[in-house]
């Protein structure tokens, strides 16, 4: 059974060394380690390809859904997103105030709906499982599903529900993070092209844009579903990281009275109201490496998924449609931690869940380059476990 894990909100190391750090990647997690390092006094310098907060960050849905996303094979995985969800809101109340925007933490927790008998026993075998793990989810009658979203499908026969699986706007939370870097001091080169790794003797001495070496005494490889790419990374420092593709489609609600509250698991399907009026649609997974490309069959599926369990959307106008790519590993966990070559940390991997292990990374690899030590929950998900089987990255 695995309980959620005191959160222990982050605290500076009063004294000890402040290692100057080169972050690779301007992400939801590369952001969030430059905030937390540079507000402990270090001078951080990050590197974004393109714009920053513009690849996975900008394409999620920001459900903070440890609870009802687990199932089977798994569970491996629970110590880590059940840590960082219990950091979410005082991360999220930290963040706002750094910055002095809204987040729009949305606290009103997470149903999978049956729509159906079939749906039912599916629902129902998910809801025993994460049960018996310990977790904090409940089952609903169709009745009390009905009088909690009344515009949802009339048959609906039950949901499995979890309070504590909340939201956040991602995109805000990427606009807060960098204000709240850069005004702790972090440094943001954006558009830089290439953002090449510089290794002399061995060792990780800082990145390489253009012509210009910018050395720092660490480096974090946080790139998302690029890190694999990163130019100058060693053989043995490469993450086993793939781009596993995402479309969405958003539309948009009447704020006044909107359909839904509650962020709703169909199958599959997933529908997440924003407090603005939005209601995002998601996600496809897809294996088309890089290819961006919104196809009719994964727009239909989404619309359809979402339209079965909420048949008033017919009516919503759409408002943008995406696609993105998801930063998956080998095993679906994050890659975290000492890579194989000295000075350079991974934070890279996170796959369906970079929003919710947001806070859980920024705070153990700033420990990891504050103090030299490796949180205990973060120890798992190092790349030499790829190793140990014998799979070279
Ligand atoms: N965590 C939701 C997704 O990856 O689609």
């Amino acid at each position: 059974m695995i309980h959620a894990p005191d959160p222990h909100p982050f605290s500076i190391p009063a004294s000890g060394i402040r290692p100057s750090v080169a972050v690779i990647g301007a992400g939801c997690i590369g952001l969030a380690i430059a905030w937390r390092l540079a507000s402990a006094g270090c001078r951080v310098d990050l590197f974004e390809r393109g714009q920053a907060g513009r690849g996975a960050t900008h394409a999620a849905g920001g459900m903070l859904a440890a609870c009802v996303e687990t199932e089977p094979g798994e569970d491996g995985l629970l110590p880590l997103t059940r840590a960082s969800q219990a950091l979410w809101p005082d991360f999220a109340r930290d963040l706002e105030a750094a910055s002095g925007m809204a987040v729009d933490l949305r606290t009103e927790g997470t149903m999978v709906i049956a729509l159906n008998a079939d749906d039912a026993a599916k629902v129902r075998f998910l809801h025993g499982f994460q049960r018996d793990l310990g977790l904090p989810v409940e089952w609903l009658s169709g009745a009390e599903v009905r009088r909690r979203e009344p515009f949802l499908q009339p048959g609906v026969a039950g949901a499995l529900f979890c309070a504590g699986d909340h939201q956040v706007d991602n995109r805000k939370v990427a606009a807060a993070l960098q204000r709240a870097a850069l005004a702790a001091g972090a440094r943001l080169h954006e558009q830089c092209g290439e953002v090449a790794l510089a290794v002399e003797g061995g060792r990780a001495v800082g990145v390489r844009v253009a012509a210009t070496l910018h050395r720092a005494d660490r480096v974090v490889l946080a790139a998302g579903a690029w890190s694999a790419g990163v130019p100058g990374l060693p053989p043995a420092a490469k993450p086993p990281v793939r781009p596993v593709k995402g479309q969405m489609v958003c539309l948009r609600m009447d704020a006044r009275l909107p359909l839904l509250r509650h962020v709703v698991w169909t199958p599959g399907t997933y529908l997440i109201p924003r407090l603005d009026g939005r209601l995002l649609i998601g996600a496809t997974t897809e294996e088309r490496g890089f290819d961006d490309r919104l196809t009719a069959g994964g727009q239909f599926a989404l619309l359809e998924g979402a339209w079965r369990a909420l048949p008033g959307i017919a009516e919503l106008p759409i408002e943008e449609a995406w696609a993105g790519f998801r930063p998956g590993s080998r095993d679906d966990a994050p890659i975290l931690g000492e890579s194989g070559i000295p000075g350079l940390i991974h934070a890279t991997g996170h796959h369906r869940n970079g929003i919710l292990l947001t806070p859980v990374t920024a705070d153990g690899i700033a420990r990891l380059v504050l103090t030299g030590g490796t949180d205990p929950l973060l120890r798992p998900f190092a790349a030499d476990r790829f190793l140990a089987k014998g799979a070279a990255a």
